[in-house]
């Protein structure tokens, strides 16, 4: 399991959190409870059955599952509506349970996703400040905010997706970066960032997996329209002492890095589209065929489940012996320590914010194909704010990919970027170090919760 450094501080102060059960909102909640511990925080852990953490990895934390009626196969909008009606009254048991109960030590605050607006009002009625984590960044957490301003200006329900027409109420945004929101989902979609920003508004304070100097002016934006304390503590898995796999919900295969240790510096292209996006067989194929015909050794993590059922999930024929000496295809990865191997040239990613903030945090120039959500998002502050990486803006197709892979890995385009992402690793690492932008926000939340 992943350690911090300690810290003398009493274990006076409790603190109880909740994540959503997706592993991109599992992870940087549990580095934040790892986190809080270390500064002498006692941590209970409330989650749904479904995607349950495994408490053996957390042998300090104490675990309160809770029931959900969720199941696989249902889409995560659904998931997200149901949590936000089926957990209130076992959160709103555990939570009043907690606050009588003395052997865990008084709960000072609690910490929950931003998506689980149901907590704020359980909060209030008992009384419990609540402090919110957004597990994604703050321009898109600004972008859903305003989610009913874009739907009166005519952005939603988005006509084309293709369009390239700026959203001057958010530069740098395109109106092909933002969240795809259908006719059909509209209202849905509205009713629900309306109501989350809504909770969050009426929260103690706003954490962002976010360092400051990543996003300056969003974030000044927000702290002036909030009016609610905003702590940019990012990235959180920096905090950690060596790479850690503790809240993964598959388990890595290990192996890859043993074959990563036989490739030379640089060489590999790593590949992964996260832990929630589908995609069908023939962006499969073309996704293996564009691998194979760049020439580049390859990392390639293919999910289980990934492929849409209806889709033979099945590697296209004549490619892995055409692949079998440059490539390696795994079912998940330790990929903060994939990131982190001298081998790793570059990350051809889905953008979601994790492994954009894991990549940054390594240095490892970016290769984007935003899929879902508030990917598109990301990969544009990636490559046109940053500059740190190129998007492949069309449909998955082979020859674009294998054009991409190349200016990425072997082109004068990738050597560019490659140094400007040194320049804005050394940035991301200064902030997490003593007196810089997220170790004073830390401090500053500690505070905050301290003082409840
Ligand atoms: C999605 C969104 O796109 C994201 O921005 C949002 O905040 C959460 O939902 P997801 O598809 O899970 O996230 O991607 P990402 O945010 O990148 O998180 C994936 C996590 O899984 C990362 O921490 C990554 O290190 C880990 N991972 C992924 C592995 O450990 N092994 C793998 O093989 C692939």
């Amino acid at each position: 399991m992943a350690r911090v450094e300690e810290n003398q501080r009493p274990q006076a102060h409790h603190v109880l959190l909740f994540s959503l059960p997706f592993q991109g909102h599992i992870n940087p909640i549990l580095q934040l409870a790892t986190l809080l511990h270390s500064k002498g925080f006692s941590i209970t852990i409330v989650h749904t059955q479904f995607n349950s953490p495994n408490p053996s990895n957390f042998p300090n934390f104490h675990f309160e599952p809770i029931p959900d009626g969720l199941s696989d196969g249902m889409d995560t909008t659904t998931m997200v509506s149901m949590i936000n009606i089926n957990c209130v009254a076992p959160f709103r048991a555990v939570l009043a349970r907690m606050l009588s109960e003395s052997r865990h030590g008084p709960i000072s605050c609690v910490i929950t996703d931003d998506f689980l607006f149901f907590t704020q009002s359980v909060t209030d009625s008992l009384k419990v400040p609540r402090i919110v984590l957004v597990t994604y960044n703050a321009i898109s957490f600004f972008t859903a905010s305003r989610i009913q301003m874009l739907h009166e200006k005519g952005y939603y329900p988005i006509q084309d997706l293709k369009s390239e027409d700026p959203v001057s109420e958010i530069p740098p945004l395109r109106i092909k970066d933002l969240p795809i929101i259908t006719a059909s989902t509209l209202d849905a979609t509205l009713q629900l960032f309306v109501t989350l920003t809504i909770a969050t508004r009426a929260s103690s304070g706003l954490i962002f997996n976010t360092p400051d100097c990543l996003e300056q002016t969003t974030l000044a934006n927000l702290r002036q329209d909030l009016r609610i304390p905003v702590f940019p503590i990012g990235p959180l898995h920096k905090f950690m002492v060596g790479p850690s796999d503790s809240s993964s919900l598959i388990t890595p295969d290990n192996n890859c890095m043993a074959w990563l240790a036989k490739q030379a510096p640089l060489s590999v292209i790593y590949v992964s589209f996260g832990s929630t996006g589908l995609m069908d067989g023939d962006d499969l194929a073309e996704m293996a065929w564009g691998l194979a015909n760049s020439g580049q050794p390859f990392l390639w993590v293919v999910r289980p489940g990934s492929v849409s059922v209806s889709e033979c999930d099945k590697l296209p024929e004549g490619f892995e012996e055409e692949t079998r000496d440059r490539g390696l295809v795994v079912k998940w990865a330790p990929q903060q320590g994939v990131l982190a191997h001298p081998a790793v040239g570059g990350f051809w990613t889905h953008n979601g914010w994790n492994s954009t903030l894991e990549s940054i945090s390594e240095g490892v120039p970016m290769l984007c194909s935003p899929r879902l959500v508030e990917q598109g998002i990301n990969a544009r502050l990636v490559s046109h704010v940053w500059r740190v990486g190129m998007t492949l803006e069309n449909e998955l197709e082979r020859g674009e990919i294998e054009r991409g892979i190349r200016r990425l890995m072997v082109g004068h385009e990738g050597k560019e970027i490659r140094e400007r992402i040194k320049d804005l690793k050394e940035n991301v690492d200064r902030s997490i170090r003593k007196g810089g932008s997220s170790h004073q926000s830390l401090d500053a939340l500690i505070d905050l919760i301290s003082s409840f």
